[in-house]
């Protein structure tokens, strides 16, 4: 699966990570298409796992930075990943759950990517503010 200038939310720094994202799934992809066994298979998914972690909690603290309000929608939709991944793991002896997997991780990523991701980039292209300490609660009384 390869990047296209479409997937583009319009963020440098998301958009790298993203393209890291999707070099990943296509390992992922590629590993069980030759049908390498499970272990390289299971070791790409490792793989795709951590990366996919790292880059949600970018994206969370991203979020919340700039008051999105979809914040919280939008962390599910990330931990909803990661228990269809588990749950695709658990049955990737059978050839069925990899075909699964592999259709359920190319539909992710397009509906993520391109809706959900889009949300918090046009939040923040729209003039969101980064959210500001209440210094009233920082001055000691006592
Ligand atoms: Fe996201
Ligand atoms: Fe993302």
């Amino acid at each position: 699966m390869e990047w296209k200038n479409e997937y583009s939310v319009g963020i440098l720094e998301i958009d790298d990570q993203h393209k890291l994202l999707l070099r990943s799934f296509t390992t992922v992809e590629e590993s069980i298409k030759l049908g390498e066994g499970w272990s390289n298979t299971h070791y790409a998914i490792l793989e795709l796992n951590q990366l996919a972690r790292m880059h949600f909690t970018f994206e969370e603290a991203i979020m919340h930075m700039f008051g999105y309000p979809e914040a919280e929608a939008h962390k599910k939709e990330h931990q909803h990943f990661f228990i269809r991944m588990a749950n695709i793991e658990r049955h990737s002896l059978k050839k069925s759950a990899e075909v699964e997997m592999v259709q359920f991780l190319r539909g992710w990523l397009t509906s993520h990517i391109l809706g959900s991701d889009r949300g918090y980039a046009e939040h923040i292209f729209a003039g969101a503010q980064v959210v500001r300490s209440n210094h009233d609660s920082l001055i000691h009384t006592d």
